[in-house]
């Protein structure tokens, strides 16, 4: 799938290093690069936190065949007399971990260009899993029914399908061997992924500051709060991706401080959000 990927660029460098590299440096510039790897770092450490939360719940308990287990998240994971929605969600849960814990790997530039081989095999299993990410997804919400009701499942529909076509010109771009537009699907197909785990740490971070169900009715798990914080994790980002590659293709001042300041405070909030999800969602669950 991404064979000649690495021969061919042996010099290329990852679509942050490039950053580093061409940037001018000025402050704005430095700045710029600087909380970019601080959004990484906090990212990679949450990510890795919510991949040990699969783990030790959804691996550990299809591992001691222990699937009521799952019941103890929700009561409609495990459903007796649903042997094809239970496989399902067993696989879904079971890539979960895989996807989350190689998506930060990919974008580690130490990683390519050390490791090239390592890189394009976990590229070709990080964008196989995507994809069956996706239609499971897909059959969970639209067979199974989900959690959250209409606007909910409308909005992780789109996410599905976002991460369906980002897949599909990361791979075609990777073919066509044109490296700079592969690496920037590759990315948008990142921030696509990260949107269910997105969702849990901003979540969070609203209770965290509320300290109570604002904006939605905790017994259906549905209101306007949710709606809005579902398109603002699954649809929005791949506009702030966008604003990113302007940011560090033109470095225009204004759109460059803009994006650094949207970026330091996003990063804060993951920051606080990762906490509340840690201490009051995720452990509590294990
Ligand atoms: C791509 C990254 C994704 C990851 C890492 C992920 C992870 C998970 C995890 C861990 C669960 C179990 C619930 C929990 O313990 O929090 C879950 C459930 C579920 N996922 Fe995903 N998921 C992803 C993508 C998607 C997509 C794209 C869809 C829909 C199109 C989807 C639909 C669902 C549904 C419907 C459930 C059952 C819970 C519910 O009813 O809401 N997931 N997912």
């Amino acid at each position: 799938m991404l064979s000649g990927f690495h021969g061919e660029v042996a010099n290329f460098s990852h679509p942050f290093l490039l950053a580093m590299k061409q940037a001018p440096t000025t402050v704005t510039s430095r700045l710029f690069r600087s909380i970019v790897r601080f959004w990484f770092v906090v990212t990679f450490l949450s990510q890795l936190v919510f991949a040990y939360y699969v783990l030790m719940v959804y691996w550990r308990s299809i591992a001691a065949r222990n699937w009521e287990h799952w019941n103890t998240v929700n009561s409609h994971f495990f459903v007796r007399s649903d042997r094809t929605g239970n496989l399902v969600f067993a696989l879904h849960v079971f890539f979960a971990a895989i996807v989350t814990l190689l998506g930060p790997l990919q974008l580690v530039p130490q990683i390519r260009s050390r490791a090239p081989r390592i890189h394009r095999w976990c590229g070709r299993v990080y964008i196989s899993t995507a994809i069956l990410m996706g239609l499971s997804g897909l059959y969970l919400t639209w067979v199974r029914s989900a959690i959250g009701g209409l606007q909910m499942s409308i909005a992780i529909t789109f996410n599905a399908l976002i991460i369906l076509t980002t897949a599909f010109f990361a791979i075609r771009y990777a073919r066509a061997r044109n490296f700079k537009l592969h690496q920037q699907w590759a990315v948008h197909l990142f921030v696509a992924m990260s949107g269910v785990w997105m969702f849990r740490v901003f979540f969070m971070l609203w209770m965290v500051i509320h300290q109570a169900p604002v904006g939605f009715d905790p017994d259906t798990f549905t209101g306007p709060f949710l709606t809005a914080l579902a398109i603002g994790v699954y649809i929005f980002p791949q506009a702030i991706v966008a604003w990113y590659f302007s940011a560090r293709q033109t470095y225009i001042r204004w759109i460059t401080w803009g994006f650094t300041l949207f970026l330091l405070l996003t990063t804060l909030g993951i920051f606080v959000g990762t906490i509340g999800a840690t201490l009051g969602m995720w452990l509590p669950r294990i």
